[in-house]
């Protein structure tokens, strides 16, 4: 029997900061890590989703690459024959398999998102893309084109998760079994050990999350900065007026940010746990500011050593693999919706 796919996907419309890193990237290489062999997994880059919000297309094709960089850079191996990284765009069966789901959604569902009504709350309401309102749609086309059962995402992406389910099932339904249906969100949780999900807060504003969107760029971290300016953003974190040390998000966000990003950052050895019921936050800055040195200054360097021209060789190969795979699922699509006449059974 062939084995199970594990399929997930990091947007790569900005560069990454810091929380993108142990966030998002690292949990990727740990999957890579845990379960290669076991399963087949994609990696793939969603490069149709980068421009539903507007950014700045002169940088996109670039910024794909060196993103895919980063996630080498942080251990992920591509030699790996069971893990395939492809761009979403060089297989064009996922725009085809889009619109024909386009039209198995409903208006209804797909004005519920969370996240598109927070994104298009944000502007106005001339400016929201139909790209925006249909990104669900695209994301079920890459899970449900290569039957993948395991998704793991952050938590902001679990209703379009369930979405994906809803649809297969009512494509499944309607047309006999088409696809196979993603497992459910609390099967998802367990299998990626995502229950309690990372969330770095922005160094400068510590109720929010590190983020590029977030207008004051000293409280996040990009892994572009030089190791000097990021540790310094360290040094300037927002703290609180306490004066000892607590791993409290509720009364003392600023400085449990600094302890997890220190954990983190030592692979979660609980080194922070140490600092519990100090008094100096100075101290704990400084030893905070010199792991992220450390942090900048190797993965700047591990990425300036990587052969971008066996990287690309690899991304074409599995671009090839994937389109034939894809192709094939959606013919069946084809077929069952009447566009291709069905197969002649002998
Ligand atoms: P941004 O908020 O900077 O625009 P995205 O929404 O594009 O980042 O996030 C891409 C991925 O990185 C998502 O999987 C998200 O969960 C993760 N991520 C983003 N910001 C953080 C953060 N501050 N802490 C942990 N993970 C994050
Ligand atoms: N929407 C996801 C995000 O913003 C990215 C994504 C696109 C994805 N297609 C996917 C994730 C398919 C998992 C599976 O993070």
């Amino acid at each position: 029997m062939s084995k199970e796919v594990v399929l997930t996907g990091l947007r790569s419309n900005d560069e990454f900061h810091l929380g993108n890193y142990l966030g998002a990237i690292l949990p990727m290489v740990e999957l890579q890590k845990k379960h290669a062999g076991e399963y087949q997994l994609h990696m793939f880059i969603p490069d149709l989703h980068s421009f539903t919000t507007p950014i700045d297309h002169s940088k996109l094709f670039a910024q794909t690459i060196d993103n895919l960089k980063v996630f080498v850079a942080a251990g992920l191996d591509i030699n790996n024959p069971n893990t395939l990284i492809y761009r979403q765009s060089y297989i064009p069966a996922h725009s085809e398999m889009t619109w024909i789901l386009n039209c198995f959604s409903y208006f209804g569902e797909l004005s519920r998102m969370t996240e598109f009504k927070d994104k298009s709350s944000k502007s106005d309401s001339e400016n929201i893309s139909a790209g925006l309102f249909t990104y669900p749609v695209l994301m079920a086309a890459d899970i449900l084109l290569y039957d993948a059962k395991w998704i793991p995402v952050g938590d902001d992406q679990r209703q379009h998760l369930e979405f994906t389910r809803n649809l297969a099932i009512r494509m499944n339904n309607k047309f006999g079994k088409l696809f196979v249906v993603p497992e459910d969100s609390p099967k998802q949780q367990k299998f990626s050990n995502r229950t309690e999900s990372v969330r770095i807060r922005s160094l400068r504003n510590p109720d929010k999350k590190m983020s590029k969107s977030i207008e004051d760029p000293a409280g996040t971290i990009l892994l572009s900065d030089t190791p000097e300016a990021a540790s310094k953003k360290v040094m300037e974190a927002t703290t609180d007026s306490v004066g000892v040390v607590h791993y409290d998000w509720e009364k003392q966000p600023g400085i449990t940010n600094l302890m997890q990003i220190l954990d983190l950052l030592n692979n979660s050895a609980g080194i922070a746990k140490k600092w519990e019921g100090k008094t100096s936050y100075g101290d704990l800055k400084t030893e905070v500011a010199s792991a992220v040195n450390d942090f900048m200054r190797g993965l700047q360097s591990k990425l300036a050593q990587i052969d971008e021209a066996k990287l690309i060789k690899k991304l074409e190969k599995d671009e090839e693999t994937m389109s034939q795979l894809a192709s094939a699922k959606l013919l069946k699509v084809q077929q069952a919706v009447g566009l291709r006449p069905k197969a002649i059974k002998h």
